[in-house]
């Protein structure tokens, strides 16, 4: 995965200590998702001070991953599967990738930079994440081996796993 890990993960450390931290970028993710896209409000039941916890916690395995493909992508097929349990569609994952870069843009330049290379790295980052969410989520059925090894059931939940979206390896923490 040609991503830039390294100011992926610099941007993210920033995210939780600039501007209200964590809890601060991840409720103002659901406030502006909602506001700007209300088609998708329905679908979402846990309330956004619970769901931008496990949002947070998978971004920041996905950062924590990057270089470890082996990990990261039967992680990201597997939460693409547990994704048509949410009724989530391939078209909402540009509406969610343009609301994270969007929110992160706000955040970080509240207290320092936020350049066109830092929009650049995690639209192209997102973009890749979306990519490989979706493909496992258009034919699930194709990835159910590789799901098995990494220790994913059939549907992309872990049996003795409550937190399915840390991936191996990663404290979960954001
Ligand atoms: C960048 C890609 C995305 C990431 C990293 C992500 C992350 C997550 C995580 C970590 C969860 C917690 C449950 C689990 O892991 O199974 C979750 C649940 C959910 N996601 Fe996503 N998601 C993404 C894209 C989307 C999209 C495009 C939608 C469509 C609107 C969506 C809608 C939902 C819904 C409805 C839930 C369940 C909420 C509930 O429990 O009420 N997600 N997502």
């Amino acid at each position: 995965m040609s991503l830039n890990a390294k100011l992926l993960r610099e941007t993210f450390e920033r995210a939780k200590i600039e501007n209200g931290g964590a809890t601060a970028l991840g409720m103002r993710f659901y406030a502006r998702l909602f506001e700007k896209y209300p088609a998708v409000r329905p679908l979402f039941s846990t309330p956004p001070e619970e769901q931008h916890k496990k949002l947070l916690a998978s971004v920041a395995s996905i950062v924590g991953a990057v270089e470890k493909p082996d990990i990261l992508v039967p992680f990201l097929h597997a939460m693409g599967i547990r994704h048509l349990k949410y009724k989530t569609e391939s078209a909402h994952y540009a509406a969610v990738s343009e609301n994270l870069v969007s929110v992160l843009a706000e955040h970080l330049s509240k207290e320092g930079e936020w350049t066109e290379e830092m929009k650049s790295t995690w639209e192209d980052a997102l973009k890749t994440v979306s990519k490989i969410m979706i493909e496992a989520a258009e034919n699930p059925n194709k990835f159910q081996e590789e799901l098995t090894k990494a220790g994913f059931e059939p549907n992309g939940f872990k049996k003795d796993d409550p937190r399915p979206w840390v991936a191996e390896g990663q404290s979960g923490e954001a």
